[in-house]
């Protein structure tokens, strides 16, 4: 039996107040429909469709070629929205799955159980649904007197009794492909909302075909993200779930309620994770590594026991043993060797370093590629902007940068340099050189005198 799936994301999502079109709005800074699509790759389906409209161009960069697209020009609501998937899968064969956008904590074991509760049965379309305690926003399940569905009402659409159902409408539904498009040609606009609701096939199948439900335990896997609220809850359900499984895998976390870790993170047992330490993106943080407080990692990779504390790591790659921070900030694919020290106030952006290299505090080092066991004092700083462009920096082994340096790119220094402090480096340094490029000092005998202002006594200068 063929497997398709049609997933909703044309829509604004005025509720959010934001920009960015709903779906592509990041739930651990990954986009929505992420989750919801990598989901439906981990199980066996022959055509995914996302049906795009408000800034489609948004949720097509997200997805490139993963899915098909079929566009729905105007939001007209949900049915007019899988409506326009027709074109694509009006010919298929087999059952088709429809998700929401916005339902961002959706797994790949729920899924597979709809599809095969779905097809088990002899049901047309297998509504799914979920008990809310607090089923506020969401379409009511309506069944007659035999517990069969019947309809699918919007809260807008309630009637008093109707709002106090707690059984809601997930959103996804499993329906017979053909009987899909034929029964979306019939959705008439709601009088109310002006829409072409989805949830008005279980009336249109009811009339000939076997319509049924499956619902679902889990209720937060189901959660319509509508507005910033509903973000932050998905957020923490996600953050629990994800802290609760690397802690059961030999992580230790210190506070983990402040410790947000994305989706697409691996994390190494053994591995110490202190308070307010956020790490996202295609992560890896290797065994015996111990990082925070109050560091953010954004495509990292972390290699052993190395230490990071209060620091922002972006796009780059530390080595072993290495130590970062406290205040650094690696960013732009820094990658720094091992057993280095990048300290206090240390910027390093698209460099590398070899093995035992030093930076303890106060330096800034960019667009430059550094030996091993080098030394940069306090304050040394790699010029790599003239104001038009960024110019390289090239450092050899056993090279000591005395304080306050500036090395003016672009620059060579050769192996076993020592540079003196304060000077601003203008030429290259030849290997084995020591390199003084600042004024020799003056000391002008008694004239300090001079410049030194008389004391005020009481106000009266004497
Ligand atoms: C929808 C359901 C409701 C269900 C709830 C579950 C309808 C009419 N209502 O309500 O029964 O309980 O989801 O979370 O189906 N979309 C389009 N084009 C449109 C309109 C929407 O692609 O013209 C997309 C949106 O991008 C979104 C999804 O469909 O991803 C759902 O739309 P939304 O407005 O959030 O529906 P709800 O009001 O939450
Ligand atoms: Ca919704």
């Amino acid at each position: 039996m063929k497997r398709h799936a049609i997933i909703l994301a044309a829509g604004k999502g005025t509720r959010m107040r934001t920009k960015l079109p709903k779906c592509a709005f990041p739930i651990l800074k990954k986009p929505m429909i992420d989750y919801i699509v990598e989901n439906v790759e981990k199980i066996d389906v022959d055509t995914v469709v996302t049906v795009v409209g408000h800034q489609k161009h948004v949720i097509q960069e997200v997805l490139d070629t993963r899915t098909l697209y079929a566009v729905q020009a105007e939001q007209l609501g949900t049915g007019h929205a899988a409506l326009a998937a027709k074109t694509l899968l009006k010919d298929e064969e087999g059952t088709t799955l429809i998700l929401l956008g916005d339902m961002p904590l959706i797994d790949k074991k729920t899924l597979q159980s709809i599809y095969e509760v779905h097809e088990n049965s002899d049901q047309v379309l297998t509504v799914v649904t979920a008990n809310f305690e607090a089923p506020h926003g969401y379409g009511r399940i309506i069944r007659d007197d035999y517990g069969k569905i019947t309809a699918i009402v919007e809260e807008k659409n309630c009637t008093e009794a109707q709002r106090k159902i707690t059984e809601i409408n997930t959103g996804l539904y499993a329906v017979d492909n053909k009987r899909l498009f034929e029964a979306l040609d019939k959705v008439e606009k709601d009088p109310i909302k002006g829409e072409y609701y989805l949830t008005d096939i279980v009336k249109i199948m009811n009339e000939d075909h076997p319509v049924g439900t499956f619902t679902i335990r889990e209720n937060h896997r189901v959660m319509g993200v509508n507005d910033l609220y509903a973000v932050s809850q998905a957020e923490k359900y996600l953050r629990d779930e994800i802290n609760k499984d690397l802690m059961l895998n030999g992580v230790s976390m210190i506070n983990p309620e402040t410790i947000t870790i994305g989706h697409n993170v691996q994390i190494e047992g053994n591995v110490t994770l202190l308070p307010n330490t956020t790490i996202t993106g295609e992560s890896i943080i290797k065994e015996g590594a111990v990082i925070g407080p109050n560091t953010e990692i954004h495509n990292g990779i972390i290699h052993e026991s190395v230490e990071v504390k209060h620091s922002l790591i972006y796009d780059s790659e530390v080595h072993e043993r290495t130590t970062v921070g406290p205040f650094a900030h690696l960013r732009n694919r820094a990658n720094i060797g091992k057993d280095n020290r990048i300290g206090n106030f240390v910027e390093v952006k698209k460099s590398t370093t070899g093995h035992d290299t030093k930076a303890s505090h106060l330096a800034y080092i960019g667009d430059t590629t550094t030996g091993s066991h080098v030394n940069f004092g306090c304050g040394s700083i790699t010029v790599n902007y003239d104001g038009r462009d960024k110019h390289r920096t090239s450092i050899g082994d056993d090279v000591f940068i005395g304080c306050n340096t500036n090395l003016i790119a672009p620059i060579t220094i050769e192996d076993n340099v020592f540079i003196a402090a304060g000077s601003t480096v203008t030429d290259n340094i030849p290997s084995g050189s020591l390199a003084i490029a600042r004024n020799r000092q003056i000391n002008k005998a008694d004239y300090a005198k001079n410049l030194i202002k008389p004391k005020l006594k009481n106000n009266i200068i004497k």
